[in-house]
This record gives C-alpha cells, structure tokens and sequence, in this order.
C-alpha cells in the first residue's frame, strides 16, 4: 500500500482525542484508501471519489464509494482531503460545510507542497476561525466545528459555484476548475488533432477523454464513425464530456464510461479507431510511464485487427519498446514541441 501522509496525518486529531467523533453519520470528501483508513471503519464512513482506480480501491477495501457527495447536511463529521487546484478545493470546503449539521466537525489535511497554506487561509475565512490545527508528516491539519454564527455565510454562497462547469474557448465548451486542462487545449491534444486522419468509419473509442475535446475533433473531422466510446476515470471529467458531445447524439451512438482504463476495457466489440492522449501521473509529480503503458495494453487487447490507435505523448516517455511488441506497424506521424503522435497497425495478439 502506498504511503499517504495527507490521509494518515488526516486522522491524528481523532486519535489523539483532539476531537471525539459521534457514532456514524461520517462523510469522506475525496477518501483515499490507505492503512489509517481502517482506524475510521467503525464510523462506517460515507466515501466521495470521483477518480475511478481510487474509488475502486475504498471499493475493494469494503468501503461505501460514490462519484459525488450526496445532498445531505446531516454529518456529525466531515473529513476532506482536497485537490490543488483552488477554485475545486474552495468548493469542497464550501460542500464540506453544507454538508456538516451544526455543531458537527468539518476536519481537512493537505499536504505542504500541495498548497496546504492557502487551503488552510480559506479554511480559516469561511469558517471563521479554527477549532485546532496540526503540522505533521510534511501536511497541515485543520478543523473547526460548524458554527453558523461565525461561519461566513456570504462566501459559503459564493464557493459552492467556485468550480461550477462554465463555458470556455469562446463558448465551445463547458468545462471546469479541476479537470484536465481545464480551460484550454491541452498541446498534445492539439498535435494530435493536427494529424488525426478523416475518412474514419465504424466504432471508436477515446481513451482518458477528459472534458471531450479530442472526442469532438474527431467526431467533426469523422461524420462516417457510427459510435464512440468515451472512458474516463474522472466522473467530473466524463460529466463534462457527455454535455460537449451531446450535439453528435443524432447522428453517432455515443457510450459514456466511468472507467479506470488501466484496468483494461469492458470486452465487447472490438474497435475500429481507438485514440488517446493518456495521462502520466498519478498522486505525485514523478511520471509514471506504467500508466500510459497500460493504456496502450488496453487499446492493443480492444482493437479490431485491421484496426488503429493513434496515441500523443510527451517525447521522453518511455512508449516504444511496448508499442513494438504489441503492433507490427508503427509510424511517427509528428515529432514536435515535446510531443509525438504515433499511429499504431497490425495490432499482435
Ligand atoms: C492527458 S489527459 C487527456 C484528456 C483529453 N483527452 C484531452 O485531450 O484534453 C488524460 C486523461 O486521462 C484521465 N485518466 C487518468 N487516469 C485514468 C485512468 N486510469 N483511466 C481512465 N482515464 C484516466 C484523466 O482524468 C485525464 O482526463
């Protein structure tokens, strides 16, 4: 099991009896499975997770998971480990409140180089205050109980829309804080579409197709394709997706998929294209090349034999070796600006 301080350090106010916990009633915004976690499987707490492989990890540990916190503002407690991205964590921490009934304890950690500073000046505005904090493993920990006399009702309000979807690149698009470049067009996305031949007919597939902006290049250069798969880990991602392609829904039939594609792709029938520009971290900053190995493995296993992937990725990862055991045919289309598009024939079984 991997190490995560943010998550152990999370728990240490409880364990230390800084504060005391009431029996059930526990929402988790953004659990993450991990050894402390099991300290908490009394409360039976309620989990939110919008990134697949890690919902499926409480999942697996036997913890109840959703993609997205639930209307209810009856939690005794509340614990967070927000995301980076600031207007995204402003919103949690809004969604954590309403969440929390009052009198209930709303409890954070974050890790130092993942802006715990700022996260933690919000805290301390919207709560009005702390009822205690921690350092710990390189994290902070703050919490506070739910005191609508001091909470800040006025940017409540305003940071429950902080990451609400919105229209970008002059109104093309819906998109939101937090997702995959949010609000432009990713550079190896852009190659990619630079060279993504037309003329595609029959059943395709966009693997990690974050808000849909490769989906839709292909879609408007492709009239001929019948349908497409989108898989996306990302629930909040795939949602945004679905509202960008909704426009092709006449015409194509369009399949929407929370899925963790590392974990390979449901076996129907196989696909004609297959695209993806896939992701190469995961928690930390490190590139992790395992991931964009196992989405080619995905794709090798998944595509029909006269069938073929058209793959961006940044220069240095370490694709080829795995490319050339999986497919007879290869061709680098583009090698540019850090980037190179490959498509990929002859898949090998
Ligand atoms: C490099 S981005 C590309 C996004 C989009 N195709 C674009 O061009 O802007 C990779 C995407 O893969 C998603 N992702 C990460 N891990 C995943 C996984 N295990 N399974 C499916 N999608 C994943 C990310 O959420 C992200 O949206």
């Amino acid at each position: 099991m991997k190490k995560d301080a943010a998550l152990d350090a999370l728990l240490l106010p409880w364990q230390q009896r800084l504060v005391s916990f009431a029996q059930g009633n526990t929402l988790f915004l953004r659990a993450r499975e991990g050894a402390a976690l099991q300290a908490l499987r009394a409360l039976e707490p309620l989990c939110v997770q919008p990134f697949k492989p890690w919902a499926d990890a409480l999942g697996r540990a036997g913890f109840e998971v959703l993609p997205e916190a639930p209307q209810a503002q009856d939690f005794a407690q509340v614990l967070v480990l927000p995301p980076r991205q600031r207007e995204e964590s402003r919103a949690l921490l809004a969604a954590a409140f309403d969440a929390c009934m009052a009198g209930g304890w709303v409890l954070v950690s974050v890790a130092n180089d993942e802006g715990a500073k700022a996260i933690e000046g919000d805290f301390k505005k919207l709560a009005g205050g702390f009822d205690g904090q921690l350092g710990k493993y390189h994290c902070r920990v703050f919490w506070a109980r739910r005191d609508d006399a001091r909470l800040d009702a006025g940017l409540l309000q305003q940071w429950r829309m902080a990451d609400a979807p919105r229209e970008i690149l002059q109104g093309q698009f819906a998109s939101r804080p937090g997702v995959f470049a949010w609000n432009r067009v990713d550079a190896g996305s852009a190659l990619l579409v630079a060279h993504l031949p037309q003329g595609m007919t029959g059943r395709a597939a966009d693997l990690g197709a974050g808000w849909g902006f490769l989906a839709d290049a292909m879609l408007q250069k492709n009239p001929g394709l019948h349908a497409l798969d989108v898989f996306e880990a990302d629930a909040r991602a795939l949602a945004l997706a679905e509202r960008n392609l909704r426009r092709y829904q006449q015409d194509i039939r369009l399949g929407f998929h929370w899925h963790d594609v590392t974990a390979g792709l449901p076996a129907a029938a196989r696909y004609d294209w297959i695209i993806s520009n896939p992701p190469f971290h995961d928690t930390g900053k490190a590139a992790q090349p395992g991931i964009g190995q196992a989405f080619i493995r995905a794709a090798a296993d998944m595509l029909a034999a006269h069938g073929a992937f058209w793959l961006v990725a940044n220069a240095h990862l370490p694709y080829e070796a795995l490319l050339m055991e999986r497919f007879a045919s290869l061709r680098v289309v583009a090698a540019t600006q850090g980037y190179k598009v490959i498509e990929c024939r002859q898949v090998r079984r």
